[in-house]
């Protein structure tokens, strides 16, 4: 039996892809760029194994059994197997042997963040170590998830979306490495909304069929943006970057409203949150906070090292929870503790000149992460999901 276990981060774009020109291969209709975040607070974590034993292919994510049905899961096995017969390096009795994927998360599933673009990066990574495949992963994984070519690589990553009508230039890269900017810290507030929004994957397809902003967008506002936004990243120039990722994730709303049925994904809590961060931004005269939102209410929040203490306090001042349990709370977290204890009781008098409502029990979980690597190897025997016999472990 061969076994590889591995982990991959979960990203965050600043420059969002909302949109696709061909459904099948997953290829977009603009460039998007974004922040591959620390494994150590959120990450996907995979184990895939082969066995001439094997009588059937078999999953588990997250604890549950699931059919091998799901079609991108299957493509992205098909391509890497393709990959390894091209290379001649992966004898053909191994890829003919079955397979056995067990796949979980770090972070609290119920925390509503997406996590298709970690676990498809997870598993074509593992998938590639297991047999042998080397060279460009992001196109690889962007057939699982179109994101998740993005978590292939760590610090800030770009996908250009090509113009190959087969997708090879379809490809992420590198922009720096996370040690390029170390003052960079994210805040994910995780809104407290149950509501059951449309999938991305469903409303990009309804946005590309109805909403003529989205085209605009595409072909007017992102090319300049991402260059704009490239060299804010290059240069370490916060203001910028800031500025930038606020209008994107508006612009990428917009487009969501301009649909129709319209997809709403910002909550009430979401547009709270916003306005707090403009009202911070105005006092200081320039912004030292910017905000991001995915295809639901949760807001990703981009502010360097020195300000979060500031932040802390007025999101505790501002969104007060009851829930004394608060599991998680990043913001008592063991690697942080230092940073954010050291500005606590300061901040008193910017709260006078907010003008903002609390709003009690708003949110139900913060977590407090900076920029990280891509994926990685386990090789710990205590680390893989499987044992011996390639059964789950839990
Ligand atoms: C709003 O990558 O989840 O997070 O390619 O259909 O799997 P599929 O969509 P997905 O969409 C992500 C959309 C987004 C923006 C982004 O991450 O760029």
């Amino acid at each position: 039996m061969d076994l590889v276990t591995c982990t991959a981060p979960v990203n965050i774009a600043v420059i969002k892809y909302w949109g696709k020109r061909d459904e099948e291969l997953i290829l977009p209709i603009n460039d998007s760029l974004s922040a591959t975040l620390a494994s150590e607070q959120m990450h996907a974590k995979t184990t895939v194994s082969i066995s001439p034993n094997f009588t059937e292919d078999r999953i588990w994510l997250n604890g549950q059994e699931e059919a091998m049905a799901n079609p991108r899961l299957v493509n992205c096995l098909r391509e890497v197997k393709r990959r390894a017969r091209e290379s001649g390096q992966t004898p053909q009795t191994r890829l003919d042997w079955h397979i056995r994927i067990c796949s979980a998360n770090n972070f609290p599933t119920a925390a509503g963040l997406a996590s298709s673009a970690a676990g498809y990066a997870c598993l074509v990574y593992a998938l590639c170590q297991l047999y042998g495949v080397k060279g460009d992963l992001s196109e690889l994984a962007r057939q699982g998830s179109g994101s998740a070519c993005r978590s292939v690589l760590g610090g800030f990553v770009r996908w250009r979306m090509g113009s190959d009508a087969q997708g090879h230039d379809s490809l992420a890269h590198q922009v720096v490495g996370p040690e390029h900017w170390p003052d960079m810290r994210i805040i994910i507030l995780v809104a407290n909304d149950g509501q059951k929004k449309v999938p991305s994957s469903i409303g990009m397809k309804r946005s590309v069929g109805t909403s003529e902003l989205l085209k605009f967008r595409a072909e007017n506002t992102v090319p300049k943006r991402i260059e704009a936004m490239e060299k804010a990243v290059q240069d370490r120039d916060f203001a910028t970057f800031a500025a930038l990722a606020m209008k994107d994730s508006n612009e990428m709303h917009a487009t969501c409203l301009d649909t129709t049925p319209p997809c709403v994904y910002m909550s009430s809590t979401s547009h709270q949150v916003s306005d707090l961060v403009h009202k911070i931004n105005e006092h200081f005269g320039t912004p030292i906070v910017g905000y991001t939102f995915d295809a639901g209410p949760n807001a990703c929040l981009f502010l360097l090292k020195e300000h979060v203490p500031l932040l802390v306090h007025l999101v505790r001042h501002y969104f007060p929870t009851s829930d004394t349990t608060f599991k998680g709370d990043p913001f008592r977290g063991r690697d942080f503790d230092v940073e954010i204890s050291s500005g606590e009781g300061k901040f008193q008098s910017l709260e006078s000149s907010m003008d903002m409502g609390t709003n009690p029990d708003a949110l139900k979980y913060a977590i407090y992460t900076k920029v990280g690597l891509g994926p990685e190897v386990l090789t710990n025997t205590s680390d893989h999901l499987l044992d011996e016999l390639g059964n789950p472990k839990m």
